[in-house]
């Protein structure tokens, strides 16, 4: 496909996306503000294609090809021919309104500005620029190279325009591209959180994070809820459930749970130091009321995507694809509830409700969806 893509920031995300435009076939023009990372940058692109190379996924040619098509600049000024510029840079609010004055500065009125946020609004980041309309979020998962989905998130007055542009070249570059409303998480940080929360719930009950994550693997997930915070990192996903709560008011269908500060104020965070809830161990023993404790879970996933489904912006099918490909969820929501049917899920909810301790009453509410079916 015909079309020059900008990328700033080189760090994590930021390397993953040059790679999946420039495996694509466009051209793209990279940049970062820390001259050691644009140094180490081609380095670092090589290595990342490495294993490809070696499993025969890509030949030596593409390879080459590959990195051929990837220019690192020195600055935002060299960014000025590209159609999609892509902000993967640190997440302040302040940097990235400040990255989108100096790209306006320099690039065509109809260039497309996408950030990569995870937790900021889009909205806000569009706030004061002079053309808003070419503002969208672009949200890539961890590693964006191999990870299938974007989140497509338009702020009130993102252009049809803009948002064709940005779906068609990262459709082309192989994404599958979901619309996500502007809301706190979007659609999959947003609606994983109960797959964690509700599992940390019942380990504060006294169940072991083994048992709960093989109820879990015995329903069909890959990994249990723990085996995944030992994945991302405990201090990752507490400081995602604290974002979420802070933006979500505190309520308590975001609670922090203690046992998951515990966990991080005891550098217990998973494989990256050696110890998590379930790492370096594995999932088990298979409890005899799995059924019950995987139903727990799902009817607050159920519920978290009821709410999100009431604010607008998705569909069933949206929230249902995002879950599955982001999370390699076996099904979605929607599907979940399908399954269950709704008279379980709500008696579920209710149930929980009824025992919820204090610093939990209200985290059960069934969304309006609920109410409803
Ligand atoms: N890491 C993830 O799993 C993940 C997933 C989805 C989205 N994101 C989002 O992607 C963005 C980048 O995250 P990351 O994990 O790649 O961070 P990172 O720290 O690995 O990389 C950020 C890079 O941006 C550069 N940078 C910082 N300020 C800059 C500026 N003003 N101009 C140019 N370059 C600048 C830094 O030198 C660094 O190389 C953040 O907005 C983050 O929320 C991260």
């Amino acid at each position: 496909m015909d079309g020059i893509v900008g990328v700033v920031g080189l760090g994590t995300m930021g390397l993953g996306i040059v790679l999946v435009y420039a495996q694509a076939g466009f051209a793209v023009l990279a940049t970062d503000s820390f001259p050691a990372a644009r140094a180490s940058a081609r380095e670092r692109l090589t290595a990342a294609l490495a294993p490809r190379l070696a499993k025969g996924a890509i030949s030596q040619g593409d390879h080459d090809a590959i990195l051929d098509r990837i220019t690192i600049v020195d600055d935002v000024a060299a960014l000025a021919p590209a159609g999609l510029v892509v902000e993967a840079i640190i997440e302040t609010l302040a940097a990235k309104q400040s990255l989108v004055a100096g790209l306006e500065a320099v690039l065509a009125p109809d260039a497309v500005i996408a950030t990569n946020t995870s937790s900021l609004a889009v909205t806000a980041i569009a706030t004061g620029a002079k053309r808003p309309e070419r503002i969208l979020g672009l949200h890539f998962f961890n590693p964006a190279q191999v990870m299938k989905l974007v989140e497509l998130v338009a702020h009130p007055g993102t252009s049809p325009a803009a948002l064709t542009r940005a779906g068609d070249w990262t459709r082309a570059a192989g994404k599958v591209v979901i619309d996500a409303p502007d809301r706190p998480g979007f659609i999959v940080n947003r609606c994983a959180r109960p797959f964690y929360g509700e599992a940390l719930a019942l380990l504060e009950e006294g169940r072991s994070a083994g048992e709960i994550d093989a109820a879990m693997q015995a329903a069909g997930y890959r990994i249990g809820s723990f085996g995944l915070i030992d994945l991302i990192g405990a201090d990752i996903n507490l400081a995602a459930t604290e974002g979420l709560s802070r933006a979500m008011g505190g309520h308590p269908r975001y609670h922090v749970f203690a046992a998951l500060q515990d966990q991080v104020a005891a550098g217990r965070l998973g494989r990256k130091s050696g110890q998590g809830f379930v790492f370096p161990g594995e999932a088990g023993p298979l409890p005899t009321d799995a059924a019950a404790i995987a139903l727990r879970i799902e009817a607050t996933l159920v519920n978290e995507a009821g709410w999100l489904l009431a604010e607008g912006g998705t569909t069933r099918d949206g929230i249902d694809s995002a879950l599955k490909l982001g999370l390699n969820f076996p099904r979605g929501p929607f599907e979940m509830l399908a399954a269950h049917g709704a008279d379980r899920i709500r008696a579920t909810l209710a149930g929980l409700e009824a025992s919820a301790p204090a610093h939990l009453k209200t985290r059960y509410l069934p969304s309006p969806l609920l109410e409803a079916s």
